[in-house]
């Protein structure tokens, strides 16, 4: 194992979560490529190592998290190291090394917010999502509830002080927030999960229907190719008239 391996062992080693069944798993598909390309064509020749964070918000939006298996993919598409990726994956909290729920909560914990009642959401935000806050460490500041739909992370300053407290469900910040408005959020997003999986079902039957009709179309056109065409029939019965009839036995006397 090279030292570089080593190194992004030690500090980005993946660790497995529940949330993972909501995201697709990293595998570098050609449109991931282009979309890279994309992104390291922004900055001039030299300067591509830019484009790594643009790429690492990418993959987080795509896959839920970087995990190390994306980190050396990164650094080739920027001409950097594997090495300086992980530093800057380890660097940012917003960037995430284990895979966030479907509903990710980050509540802020900065004082304005504290104060304003922030610091009593934490633990009702826990005991509904079914999480324990004792499991939220410095090195570890996610957890993810066991059925993988939520997932909860104390945050700094959201940039939104006066109207605390703050809590950003995924992109979405929700200002003021009291325990009232955490059960409206969470019904909401229980419904667009609901949704979600609505429209997937009718995806995957339309799709089924489709298969179904290109099946029967493909068998009706092999057995119109097999059958008999127009002309047959008669050349046959001519044959037929032609052939000569067989003559009777003679009778036995
Ligand atoms: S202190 Fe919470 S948004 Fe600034």
């Amino acid at each position: 194992m090279s030292e570089t391996t080593n190194a992004i062992d030690a500090i980005a080693a993946p660790v497995s979560s529940p949330g993972e069944k909501f995201f697709p798993k990293f595998e570098v598909t050609p449109e991931l490529v282009a979309k890279a390309q994309e992104l390291v064509a922004l900055y001039p020749e030299g300067k591509e190592q830019s484009a790594v964070l643009p790429i690492i918000h990418h993959i987080q939006e795509e896959f839920g998290y970087v995990c190390p298996e994306a980190m050396p993919w990164i650094a080739e598409m920027c001409k950097s190291t594997a090495i300086h990726v992980a530093g800057i994956v380890t660097f940012y909290p917003g960037i995430h090394r284990k895979c966030p729920g479907k509903f990710h909560f980050r509540v802020c914990r900065t004082i304005a917010c504290a104060l304003s009642g922030g610091e009593e959401l934490l633990p009702y935000i826990c005991s509904k999502m079914g999480v324990d806050p004792a499991e939220m460490t410095d090195e570890e500041p996610m957890v993810v509830s066991p059925d993988g739909l939520w997932s909860l992370e104390a945050v700094e300053c959201l940039a939104n002080c006066g109207f605390g407290p703050n809590v950003m469900v995924n992109d979405v910040l929700h200002s003021q927030v009291t325990r009232g408005k955490i059960d409206d959020i969470m019904a909401a997003c229980k419904k667009e999960l609901a949704a979600e999986r609505k429209e997937a079902a009718a995806a995957k039957k339309e799709a089924a229907a489709a298969r179904r009709e290109a099946r029967a179309a493909a068998a009706a056109e092999a057995a119109e190719a097999t059958e008999p065409t127009a002309e047959e029939p008669v050349a046959k019965k001519t044959a037929a008239k032609k052939a000569p009839a067989k003559k009777a036995a003679p009778k036995k006397k």
